[in-house]
């Protein structure tokens, strides 16, 4: 993958959107809730004050187990289980729910219970799963708001590997629901992978996966089981598919081939029938289905008659039940490609031996061929994938642990710290993906004092110092609750030598921080030294304010940190320190907006920030811009609306500057034709926009300065303090 493909929302070359393809255009027709939600009316019932990890460890934990154990084999005639057993079908629901988790943005995954709500409903590759959600409804209402759809979605998943003898290495709820879906960026397709879609990678036209997308299509989790755009005699595409998507939800080649042979130990493809004898996904079906879609004809459900994927047949003689035999026939059969009565590509084992047959999923006394999907072939076409598909076939103990601990990472990857997992049978084991960071200590308050004023007599200026604790805060991302302040991982690789942290300027005021530190975390020095320059420059404009610092953070060392995780973290835009490094397909502005979305902030919020990180100076010296370009004023380091009131000032008249394309401009004086600024596309559109315009006026008036500078200093306290898990989560210890 080059830089092209390194680049968050590059790639392909298709002009789009933020959002690419939504809602909206998938189901034109689907009711406007939204329009309920204007004004900041949440569409959550349970309110703000709804403590979910509590409720959840009010529960009878062991109960509810015992009841999705028990509902395992509870099968009902409009949807009866496979071969009596409900298991392999939640582990898929659990996989497709965990499986949406993209490393690039961190959005997606387990952790909101999206599974429920368009797009993800009725993508192709969750057929079906309607009904598994609806299995679990009485579930769902007996223990109510103690266990979210998101946290049950994943128990599930586990109780059926436990149900099934597969191994579990274990569990951390505390994933609370929401209510509405989430604006994914989920591709710019207008079609789904099943009506002829090419695959999102075409080595040969330079096409790569686009960034952050971890989907070979559109409407699949990961990638063609069939192969490349349905080939199944590209084995070398087939790996290369598996690789890359694999690798976007931060799975190596061992956890891949785990995870896929583990999976694939359980349980059957459906492919029937053609899949045109179906109707549609849940959200385009009729009123009275109540939600469901792909219906099956009830009579040929009784007899096991269902497509979903379209691919038939089980991998193994033995499909609710753990054990090697994946591997082992994978290995011990040549195999040969056939179609499925659905018409799907899958390989068929020649000539099996009768004990190596299958049961028939309703009639257990009829043995039918055992197969494998394309991908699955990939586990042994692929030398790479080969020698780890050979070590599991000749090492049951290490594909039981490599397996646990896959499935664990897949379900738990987008939890953040492990602060944040609640319930009983949280493994006590610390694991390097989960960003660990020693527990801190509070310093006194005269420490605090006496470094803070240390700092101010250094001679580090307020934008160095507001930088670096930006630099060091501003990696959070609420998606997957990973970055920010707490670790100080700003001062190790691979942070510390981002482009948009100015890495000289930071070494340096890092090293300077460290010198007089004491006995402060140098996470804490950075955000207390943030706070400084702000009060200070909050005095400097007239106002005495003082910045809250909730101290207590500890240091993260490189044993740590998986540095090559956190490189997906690298923004190769950020709006408050305007910074550009590569031009995306998304305007420049709007990569703003996302970022100020994955840290959690209002419109008002990511205003004030921006306004007030100008007047302070705290924009990036990248190479394109001057280290003054979006400094609208001439009182730099002082916390004032200046940068408001010059953007709205009608004296000024802005033009694109051209050897830039459309990223810089130049702020004339009307009368004169002097140049008074520079300014990129993310100051601008603080005039241009007429939402944005609006926010930018209120603290341009006459009489806001005060609340100007409360409203940055508050904003500013909430990215300090995103990641303070270890402090909200307390109490539940
Ligand atoms: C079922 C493909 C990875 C667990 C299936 C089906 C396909 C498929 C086509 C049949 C769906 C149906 O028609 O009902 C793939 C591909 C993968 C992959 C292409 C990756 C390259 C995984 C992983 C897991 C998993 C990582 C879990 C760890 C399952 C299970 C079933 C299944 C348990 C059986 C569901 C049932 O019996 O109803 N998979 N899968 N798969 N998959 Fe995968």
């Amino acid at each position: 993958t080059g830089e092209m493909s390194g680049c968050p929302f590059s790639g392909n070359g298709a002009a789009r959107t933020l959002l690419g393809r939504t809602n909206k255009d998938w189901w034109p027709e689907a009711s406007a809730l939204e329009i309920l939600t204007e004004d900041g009316r949440s569409a959550n019932p349970y309110g703000e004050d709804f403590d979910y990890p509590a409720a959840f460890n009010a529960i009878d934990y062991d109960a509810l187990k015992a009841d999705l154990a028990a509902l395992m084999t509870d099968s009902q005639d409009w949807w009866p289980a496979d071969y009596g057993h409900y298991g392999p079908f939640f582990i898929r629901m659990a996989w497709h729910a965990a499986g949406t988790y993209r490393t690039g943005d961190g959005r997606g995954g387990a952790s909101s219970g999206q599974q429920r709500f368009a797009p993800l409903n009725s993508w192709p590759d969750n057929g079906n799963l309607d009904k598994a959600r609806r299995l679990l409804w009485p579930i769902k209402q007996k223990y109510g708001k103690g266990i979210s759809w998101a946290d049950l979605f994943i128990l599930t998943g586990n109780v059926a590997i436990e149900s099934m003898g597969g191994p579990v290495f274990g569990f951390g709820g505390g994933r609370a629901d929401v209510f509405e879906p989430e604006l994914v960026y989920w591709g710019s397709e207008e079609k789904w992978v099943d009506e002829g879609v090419e695959t999102r990678i075409i080595p040969d036209e330079g096409k790569a996966l686009e960034n952050p997308l971890a989907a070979i299509q559109m409407g699949l989790i990961y990638v063609n089981p069939e192969g490349p755009g349905g080939n199944p005699h590209d084995a070398e595409g087939m790996a290369r598919d598996m690789r890359e998507t694999f690798s976007r939800m931060a799975m190596n080649d061992e956890e891949t081939v785990a995870l896929t042979a583990g999976g694939h130990a359980f349980g059957k493809a459906h492919g029937a029938k053609p899949s045109d004898t179906f109707g549609g996904a849940p959200e385009s079906e009729a009123l009275e289905l109540m939600g469901f879609g792909w219906l099956n004809d009830e009579e040929e459900i009784g007899k096991g008659h269902i497509t979903t994927s379209g691919i038939e047949g089980a991998w193994t003689p033995n499909p609710t039940e753990w054990g090697n035999d994946y591997f082992r026939l994978l290995f011990k059969y040549e195999y040969e490609l056939v179609q499925s009565p659905a018409g799907a590509n899958q390989w068929q084992p020649i000539d099996p031996d009768p004990e190596d047959m299958a049961p028939d999923a309703r009639d257990p006394s009829k043995k039918v061929p055992t197969m494998m999907t394309t991908a699955d072939m990939a586990l042994k076409r692929d030398p790479e994938y080969r020698k780890i598909s050979e070590r599991f076939r000749d090492d049951q103990a290490a594909l039981d642990d490599a397996f646990a601990r896959a499935w664990f990472k897949l379900c738990h990857r987008d939890m953040g710290p492990k602060v944040r997992y609640m319930g009983p049978e949280v493994p006590g084991e610390d694991l390097i993906w989960q960003d660990p960071v020693p527990a801190g200590a509070k310093p006194s308050d005269s420490d605090v004092s006496s470094f803070k004023q240390a700092v101010l007599d250094s001679g580090l200026g307020v934008s160095e110092l507001v930088k670096a604790a930006w630099a060091s805060a501003s990696t959070y991302r609420r998606s997957d609750h990973r970055g920010g302040a707490n670790g100080a991982r700003v001062r190790l690789s691979p942070q510390k030598d981002w482009a948009v942290n100015d890495p000289d300027e930071l070494g340096k005021v890092l090293s300077r921080l460290d010198d007089l530190r004491g006995s402060l975390s140098m996470a804490d020095a950075i955000v207390l030294a943030g706070a400084a320059a702000v009060e200070k420059a909050a005095e400097d404009a007239g106002f005495d304010i003082s910045v809250n610092v909730t101290t207590g953070r500890g240091d993260a060392g490189e044993e740590h940190t998986d540095a090559e995780s956190f490189e997906p973290l690298e923004p190769f835009a950020d709006g408050f320190r305007n910074y550009l490094r590569t031009k995306a397909n998304v305007k420049t502005e709007d990569m703003l907006i996302d970022r100020a979305h994955l840290l959690g902030l209002s419109i008002p919020e990511m205003t004030v920030l921006v306004g007030g990180m100008r007047a302070l100076g705290a924009v990036s010296r990248h190479a394109d811009h001057g280290d003054r370009i979006g400094v609208l004023t001439d009182r730099v380091g002082q916390l004032t609306p200046d940068f408001f009131r010059n953007l709205l000032d009608m004296g000024t008249k802005w033009e694109v500057v051209d050897e830039s394309g459309d990223e810089e401009y130049v702020g004339r004086d009307r009368k004169s034709g002097d140049e008074k600024f520079r300014a990129t596309r993310t100051d601008l559109v603080f005039g241009s926009n007429s939402q944005l315009r609006a926010q930018a006026e209120v603290y341009a008036e006459s009489g806001n300065e005060e609340k100007f500078v409360r409203d940055f200093v508050a904003a500013w306290t909430k990215v300090m303090d995103a990641d303070r898990f270890d402090l909200a989560y307390a109490r539940y210890k």
